[in-house]
């Protein structure tokens, strides 16, 4: 059965472009031990790979970007490694969400916020829908990363610290450099 298929056979079928960091995504939110139950937000869909990832670890996603920003076929590798029935897409702005406050238990963006206009905005957003102790986990590229991409894309955004837009607790924001990412923890 598709849908229980692992990382690697995912990673081997939808290639080069889904596989690079995935495995780091994948250790990253089995780290945090959330059940399958938890009820899970994904921010800026794009190609969809944060989304994937997590379907694939069992969890229902919902996930969304802006209407006039569709960025990507996300369905099609969806359908190919069987996952696509725990995706749901709701089109939204990560600075002003269709959600009601203390929703959701996990947020995740992988590569998202460095394109989002108002940063400070979309983490307000983010801790409202968030339950109590909920965690919003954000990736990005560190300066290995985005020089890679501005590489092929000179006018790629450049990377952000997410440090410098959070104004909450300082005990409850961590972070982990990896080889090309940053990985930020918010818990709420
Ligand atoms: C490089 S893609 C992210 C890759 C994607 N997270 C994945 O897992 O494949 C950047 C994403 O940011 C989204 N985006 C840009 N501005 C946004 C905003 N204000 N709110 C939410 N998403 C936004 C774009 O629509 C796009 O989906």
């Amino acid at each position: 059965m598709l849908s229980e298929m692992d990382l690697e056979q995912a990673k081997i079928i939808l290639g080069d472009e889904f596989a690079s960091h995935a495995d780091e995504i994948w250790e990253t939110i089995q780290s945090l031990h959330y059940p399958t139950t938890a009820r899970v937000l994904d921010i800026g869909t794009g190609e969809g790979k944060m989304a994937i990832i997590l379907a694939l670890m069992g969890y229902k996603v919902k996930t969304g970007e802006p209407s006039e920003d569709l960025w990507a076929d996300w369905r099609t590798p969806a359908q190919k490694v069987g996952v696509i029935k725990q995706i749901s897409f709701q089109p939204f702005g990560a600075e002003n969400m269709p959600f009601d406050n203390n929703s959701f238990d996990l947020i995740t963006a992988w590569a998202t916020f460095h394109h989002i206009a108002r940063v400070h905005k979309a983490i307000d957003e983010c801790m409202r829908v968030l339950k109590t102790n909920g965690k919003l986990v954000i990736f990005e590229f560190n300066k290995k990363g985005i020089d890679k991409i501005k590489a092929l894309y000179p006018n790629h955004p450049d990377l952000i610290d997410i440090r410098d837009y959070y104004n909450g607790n300082p005990d409850n924001i961590s972070f982990e450099a990896k080889e090309e990412i940053n990985v930020f923890i918010i818990q709420k």
